[in-house]
């Protein structure tokens, strides 16, 4: 199989197994190209890529315009906060427009769950999902599943944690699909207020201490508290928060194992962890951003190739 078996890039629970082996195996491919003092290649020169952020985005949007341009794409960059949105103008109006221009994908992050979904149900480019509200965000689970099977050799059989505030985060549900679908034991730990009422049908392990999911894990993928994504206050504080579910050098310490430590930034530091434990050789922090390059490429690249 060298070919994937959808048209858009929109959440891991559309890809299967073959698909996530095919992406990691193109990923590896470009990681050692872009270790090289050469690190372009040609592979999607005429193909034009419009990066749609409606949302704020550091890693995501410089990862995929790296990515864009090590492929050789001609790149354009729309930011909804300088653009005719604030005029009034619908996401589909301001899509048709950009297409109008001869764009082949789009990459698009947006704070409505869904909106990638409509998107690829309405237009005639290929779509990647960049981020979409508190859904998916599936090239963030593809690179940390990526970062566990550099740092172990497999994801098959370890058991992973994702610690703090699952109920707002897309990364977690994306990690959950694909780590299940990689063979991987899946654990949450957090706050009950912070957890989906839909937990129990993912099929995942429920701590509610801190000190038991860190003993029972082999990697701590550890999330930001999404505040601006909570209308009603869900927490005392941020401080009480981390008194209880923030990992210090002490808590790693107090284990008789080493686990390993991920974050999919930006991290809150002193919240979630402290600057001792997010630095340290523990964590696998930075491993996660560079190998988010080669994994966009990967999933450009796949998606070019794909005839409908
Ligand atoms: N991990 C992640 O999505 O980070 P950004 O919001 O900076 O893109």
């Amino acid at each position: 199989m060298n070919n994937l078996s959808v048209d858009h890039m929109l959440g891991i629970k559309y890809l299967n197994k073959n698909d996530i082996d095919l992406i990691f195996q193109t990923a590896d491919n470009f990681k050692k190209i872009i270790n090289q003092p050469i690190k372009k290649v040609p592979s999607l020169r005429d193909v034009t890529i419009a990066n749609l952020f409606f949302e704020n985005s550091t890693r995501t949007k410089l990862s995929f315009e790296l990515a864009e341009k090590r492929l050789s794409a001609d790149v354009i960059n729309f930011s909804s906060a300088s653009s005719s949105v604030k005029k009034g103008e619908t996401l589909l109006d301001t899509v048709n427009n950009i297409l109008a221009m001869k764009v082949d994908i789009i990459v698009m992050r947006h704070p409505n769950p869904g909106a990638s979904v409509f998107l690829s149900r309405n237009i005639s480019a290929k779509i990647v999902n960049a981020g979409d509200g508190t859904h998916e965000h599936p090239t963030q689970a593809l690179l940390d599943s990526f970062s566990i099977r550099e740092k172990y050799g497999e994801v098959a059989g370890k058991k992973i944690v994702i610690i703090g505030d699952i109920l707002h985060s897309r990364v977690a549900l994306s990690n959950i699909y694909c780590l299940k679908k990689l063979g991987a034991e899946v654990g949450v730990c957090g706050p009950s207020t912070l957890m989906p009422k839909y937990l129990d049908s993912l099929g995942v392990n429920h701590f509610s201490s801190l000190n038991a999911a860190l003993k029972w894990c082999d990697v701590a993928n550890v999330l930001r508290i999404q505040l601006e994504r909570q209308d009603v206050q869900l927490l005392p504080s941020l401080r009480e928060y981390s008194n209880v579910y923030g990992i210090n050098k002490k808590v790693l310490d107090s284990l008789d194992k080493q686990i390993t430590i991920m974050h999919p930034g930006p991290i809150n530091r002193g919240v979630e962890l402290t600057s001792d434990v997010a630095d340290s050789e523990h964590s696998i922090i930075l491993n996660q951003v560079e190998n988010g390059v080669a994994i966009r490429m990967a999933v450009l690249y796949l998606l070019s190739i794909k005839k409908n």
